[in-house]
């Protein structure tokens, strides 16, 4: 699979998961079935961009508005987390792979967020690709919270408002330190941003594919890095 690889890769990649509901709709399953085939989907997706040399992937997982669906929804999905966070992190040990949370996970059942702690804690001392798990993310309530964060400095006297920067705001957000994503994919078709990486991603390439996440392949996202290759990146410049 590899040898189908462009040489050129990007070194963020962002994935909004989306479209579990309407691939369990068409078999006529629950939507939670769809949600179960995608939570399986995320390990196989991540395990391959790790083998392939990407160095950061987030991924979209439970957006801040995701909480206005059913309530029988939301405690799948919850579950799901639960069940498919064991079993990736015994996966993820054998590919390296650093686990970083994105998103205000205070708002998790105690039992997630300590799974949560504990995922965090066995990723300590590891090297391999980042991947960022964006759940109860919203890309408005992160801006919100690292103007909060920085309105507390000035209000403190540790810092004026001219030095605040595009840099010092970055540093705010739950990315600090890390690149923003060149490439962002969106598998089912939707050709919106739904509140995912709003900050980070001013200048990524977006690669909208026809295809339901639980569908989505390696052979897709070979597709997605063929087509970002394609793309003159120009940043407001020539
Ligand atoms: C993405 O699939 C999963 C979450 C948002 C949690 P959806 O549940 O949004 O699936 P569709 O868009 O209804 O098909
Ligand atoms: C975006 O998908 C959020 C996740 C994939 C987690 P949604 O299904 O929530 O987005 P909309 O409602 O179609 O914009
Ligand atoms: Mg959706």
């Amino acid at each position: 699979m590899e040898t189908n690889l462009p040489v050129v890769l990007p070194e963020h990649i962002g994935i909004i998961m989306d479209g579990n509901g309407r691939w369990a709709k068409k078999r006529g399953l629950p939507r939670t079935a769809g949600h179960k085939e995608g939570a399986a989907n995320f390990r196989r997706i991540a395990r391959y961009c790790s083998s392939i040399g990407i160095r950061y992937l987030t991924v979209y997982a439970f957006s801040t508005e995701n909480w206005s669906r059913p309530a029988l929804e939301i405690r799948a999905l919850l579950g799901l987390f639960q069940e498919y966070l064991e079993e990736s992190i015994r996966d993820f040990a054998h590919d390296d792979i650093q686990v970083r949370f994105i998103g205000d996970t205070s708002a998790f059942p105690q039992k997630l967020q300590d799974l949560i702690q504990k995922t965090k804690e066995l990723c300590q001392g590891r090297t391999g690709m980042v991947l960022n798990i964006a759940m109860n993310y919203g890309g408005r309530t992160e801006i919100v919270q690292a103007a909060q964060a920085l309105a507390k400095k000035v209000k403190d006297g540790v810092l004026l408002p001219e030095e605040i920067t595009q840099e010092l705001f970055s540093q705010q957000l739950y990315t600090a330190g890390q690149p923003d994503p060149d490439l962002i994919i969106r598998p089912s078709g939707e050709n919106r941003i739904s509140n995912f990486l709003l900050w980070q991603s001013a200048y990524s390439e977006y690669v909208i594919m026809d295809v339901l996440w639980p569908d989505f392949t390696p052979e897709d996202l070979n597709a997605a890095l063929w087509e970002y290759t394609k793309r003159s990146r120009r940043f407001g410049g020539v």
